[in-house]
């Protein structure tokens, strides 16, 4: 069965960016002039995901206003003959058909994505999680949608990251599948997972990988995140339905596979990652991006 459907939390309340966030969604926190998670969305359209399922929550209306059209604007840009930004405005309204629930609390990543059950149905999906910002130019998602495709189960982003950081993340002991190196721009390889700790300490973590918030699921996730217990912070954790699916037989949807990510993400959510995001992103930006990188080479020089 082909993967359509791709579900987006973004009922976070962004509270590592206060108070920016107060009244605006992080969401919509704009990297250079186009908002986080319109990058995401974008993502999930170029490697066929056309449905797109946001998981909001109260104070996130915003969100869909920017993927909905905006005739008024349209008008005074059509008037004014701005052609360019025209088709800019348009182009967030047309890359996917965006659909939303409310979560109604703030119970978690698991409890987030258990919102998405109804409108996912029995068919395997994707969720791409708004504050992990991946360079286009590493499809990781495409990858994984083939791992899922060839080996069944389900499938995760994974990223070598140092020791001390992995309680940032949730983690997996992975051994390498030898015979399943993706081929690609990017050729990354796939490891079978076991033992997966939704952020620990550096002594008690299963490996130095990093579940990054890339992720390819069985529908069987949801049956396993209705009775899973709040876990780390009093949340309903992913990390530890996937624990749960990478110990279950293939025929009951089980099997648990990540595809190692070799290229740049960015924790939009973090303040100083953002903004290691923005200026890698004016750096390589068609307008300004030559005028931005002489300034920065002549300011970074002057420190
Ligand atoms: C979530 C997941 C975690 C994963 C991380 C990736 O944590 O719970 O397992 O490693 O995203 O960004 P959060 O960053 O939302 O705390």
């Amino acid at each position: 069965m082909s993967i359509t459907k791709a579900v987006i939390p973004a009922a976070g309340l962004g509270t590592r960016f206060l108070p920016a966030t107060k009244a605006v969604p992080k969401e919509l926190l704009p990297v250079v002039d186009i908002p986080a998670i319109e990058y995401v969305v974008r993502e999930a359209a170029a490697a066929g995901l056309s449905n797109v399922l946001l998981i909001t929550g109260k104070t996130k209306g915003a969100i869909l206003d920017h993927f909905d059209r905006a005739w008024d604007l349209e008008a005074v840009l059509a008037e004014k003959g701005d052609l360019d930004r025209l088709r800019a405005i348009r182009e967030s309204a047309q890359l996917a058909t965006i659909h939303a629930v409310r979560q109604a609390a703030p119970r978690g990543l698991g409890h987030a994505v258990l919102c998405a059950r109804e409108h996912v149905g029995a068919e395997p999906f994707a969720v791409l999680l708004g504050d992990d910002l991946i360079d286009a130019r590493t499809p990781v998602l495409a990858s994984m949608i083939s791992v899922r495709e060839t080996m069944g189960g389900s499938v995760v982003a994974l990223m070598r990251v140092p020791r001390e950081q992995i309680s940032l993340y949730g983690s997996a002991a992975a051994d390498l599948v030898d015979d399943a190196v993706l081929p690609g721009p990017s050729p990354s390889s796939v490891f079978r997972l076991s033992n997966l700790v939704e952020k620990p300490s550096p002594e008690d973590a299963p490996s130095d990988f990093a579940i990054i918030g890339r992720y390819v699921l069985d529908p069987a996730v949801f049956d396993i995140l209705d009775e899973t217990p709040p876990g780390r912070g009093g949340e309903i954790q992913l990390t530890d339905a996937l624990a749960r699916l990478a110990e279950m037989p293939p025929e009951l949807g089980g099997g648990l596979h990540g595809v190692l990510f070799d290229g740049r993400r960015y924790d939009t959510g973090d303040r100083l990652d953002y903004l290691k995001a923005v200026v890698r992103l004016a750096v390589d930006h068609p307008e300004i991006g030559t005028e931005f990188a002489t300034w920065l080479a002549e300011f970074t020089g002057a420190l």
